[in-house]
């Protein structure tokens, strides 16, 4: 029977090359794969190659953008994603593998997604793998030398976008944000967490994990400056308002027992 190439989404991690895994450093060693790699337009350089470079990776010569726009354009994203699909098609249907090479970790807020959605709702058969990586935000944490979340600690992840006011609400809600994508937002967020006294429980961090990575721990120095897009906000809310936590068994209410938030029994 013919043979039909797999789909793999490689995570690469942010950009140091020691978070990238044994699993998709293995992939990334077979000469026998197509390597693919998305690009926000045809002249644009791909961040995951960059990546794969600085970590020592051969490049095949054979390696291929994929065209991902950045735009919120519904019509123009989905003609992307199915011009992508249709190419790495025709490599998997010549019984080759195809390598997505992805930043941080392809689950999260990843091309991905994207790119194996389209490829199977055009043959539902083809085997996709998806390798976990490490996120922006995980290796961030760590760089920061600030947990993201302990014990029964609340956090939510989501692009500035959103805007103050959510931004605003989910501080009330939970004690760790992570703000993605916070470029064209940045004065605003940080007029907000003046006003709510958290600008010294907030960080901010640029390219992690490559050479030009970037630490702003007063985040008012940011006010008016321009900042990479791939750049993030920790924010810690240590005033939040904790409700009590149920410990038990659901099937069993009556047995229920409230305990503290603290960890205390
Ligand atoms: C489309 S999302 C990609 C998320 C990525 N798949 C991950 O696992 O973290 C892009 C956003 O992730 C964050 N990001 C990605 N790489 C980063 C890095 N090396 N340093 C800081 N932030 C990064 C930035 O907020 C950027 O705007």
């Amino acid at each position: 029977m013919h043979r039909i190439g797999t789909l793999y989404g490689v995570s690469l991690g942010p950009g140091d090359p020691n978070l990238i895994t044994r699993r998709a450093w293995a992939l990334l060693q077979r000469d026998d794969a197509h390597w693919t790699y998305p690009v926000r337009g045809k002249e644009h350089e791909s961040f995951a190659l960059t990546i794969a470079k600085a970590a020592g990776l051969k490049v095949p010569a054979a390696g291929e953008a994929l065209v991902f726009p950045m735009t919120h354009d519904r019509h123009k994203l989905e003609t992307a994603w199915s011009q992508a699909a249709e190419r790495v098609l025709r490599v998997l249907y010549r019984g080759t593998d195809v390598l997505f090479l992805v930043e941080g970790d392809a689950s999260t807020y990843s091309s991905f997604g994207y790119l194996a959605g389209a490829v199977s709702e055009l043959d539902a058969d083809i085997a996709v793998e998806t390798v976990a990586g490490v996120t922006s935000f995980s290796a961030s944490a760590a760089r920061l030398r600030m947990p993201l979340a302990d014990l029964d600690d609340r956090m939510a992840i989501l692009p500035a976008g959103y805007g103050v006011e959510t931004i605003d609400h989910l501080l009330n809600e939970h004690d760790t944000l992570v703000l993605l994508k916070v470029k064209p937002l940045l004065d605003d967020i940080i007029d907000l967490l003046e006003r709510r006294g958290l600008l010294e429980h907030a960080a901010f961090i640029e390219r992690t994990g490559t050479p030009e990575e970037r630490v702003v721990r007063d985040i008012r120095s940011l006010r008016g400056a321009r900042v990479n897009y791939l750049s993030l906000l920790l924010v810690k809310n240590p005033y939040r308002e904790r409700g009590p936590m149920i410990r038990g068994c659901a099937k069993k209410p009556g047995r229920l027992k409230e305990v503290q938030t603290d960890g205390a029994q």
